[in-house]
């Protein structure tokens, strides 16, 4: 049985009465942007003729992504993390703000507050005895190509089996997590260990879709970045690495060809020696442009939430020195 009522004057009527219209009250946009969806769901249900089993079925699986506060999860294996990229790319483009070093997605696993250093920073409280060390440098300049000193360079990334500290409770407070304030030359050194790459869990809501759409829900290793300094454009971005199985074919769409940085397997005592490390470890350089911009409201992160954002910016937490 297939029935196309959408476009009929009482479904029509139906929807503005949904969406408000006829009311006072409320926000207009949500209204605009509600009758939209509303409406483009619908003929929907019309066009796939989506039997009630399935629409309870969706909302069910709805529901369990909430419980599980995966939609933060779901939504950059949607895409829309990337596309919200694609979209600001465009409009820097239209506004002549090109150049500099390319934005990717942020991922939900930021945690706000971690401890502050100055040029240089030991990232993992040594308790990961498995990882190798990972030995993490880079400079920081404008497109020009003038080094930017005092930089700020937030890191932070998943341990040797893919979780993140705050998230997974096993690890140490700010774990994997610092802000380093680059040297005079622009200059940031990390001392760390090597991430390892992760997937969604195995069965939980997000799975679900994917394996709905013929998709894995993995990751490859990679190491997230906000750097920023007064009177350029604030950058969210990170890298991955070289060599991992899922380096080109990441679930999340975060692979930018300038973003993929080789991980050096350095096995010489004496340049170890020279950055204070024993060998064997692994060297990563990850140098950043940044564009210039005179607009505040382009030199810091956009909002959206995070965790402990609300404490670290009312001073709450005081980080600890690294
Ligand atoms: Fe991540």
């Amino acid at each position: 049985m297939t029935v196309k009522i959408h476009d009929t004057p009482e479904v029509q009527n139906f929807l503005k009465a949904v969406a408000g219209f006829d009311q006072q009250g409320g926000s207009h946009r949500a209204k605009q942007i509600l009758h939209r969806l509303l409406s483009d769901v619908y003929r929907l249900m019309d066009d796939f003729d989506v039997t009630p089993e399935e629409f309870w079925s969706a909302v069910s699986l709805l529901n369990e992504l909430g419980k599980e506060s995966q939609f933060g999860l779901l939504a950059p294996g949607l895409g829309f993390d990337h596309y919200l990229d694609m979209r600001m790319d465009a409009a820097d483009e239209q506004a002549g703000l090109t150049g500099g070093t390319p934005r990717t997605i942020e991922g939900p696993l930021y945690v706000a507050g971690a401890p502050v250093a100055e040029g240089e920073a030991c990232m993992d409280d040594g308790s990961d005895t498995d990882a190798e060390v990972m030995w993490l440098t880079g400079q920081v300049r404008d497109t020009q190509g003038k080094p930017i000193p005092g930089a700020q360079v937030e890191i932070w990334h998943a341990d040797s089996k893919g979780n993140y500290s705050f998230f997974d409770p096993s690890q140490s407070e700010y774990n994997l997590r610092r802000t380093i304030l680059a040297d005079a030359e622009g200059r940031y050194r990390a001392r760390s260990i090597i991430p390892s790459g992760y997937g969604v869990p195995a069965g939980s809501p997000t799975d679900q879709v994917l394996k709905l759409l013929g998709r894995h829900g993995q990751r490859p290793a990679h190491i997230h970045f906000f750097v920023s300094a007064p009177g350029h454009r604030h950058l969210t971005t990170q890298i991955n690495l070289a060599g991992d199985e899922y380096t080109y074919d990441d679930f999340a769409f975060a692979t930018r060809e300038e973003l993929v940085v080789e991980a050096t397997r350095i096995e010489d005592a004496a340049e170890a020696a020279k950055r204070g490390l024993e060998a064997p470890f692994t060297e990563v350089v990850f140098d950043v442009e940044l564009a210039s911009t005179a607009d505040p409201e382009l030199q810091s992160r956009h909002k959206r939430p995070r965790a402990l954002e609300d404490e670290a910016a009312a001073g709450k937490r005081e980080p600890a020195e690294a």
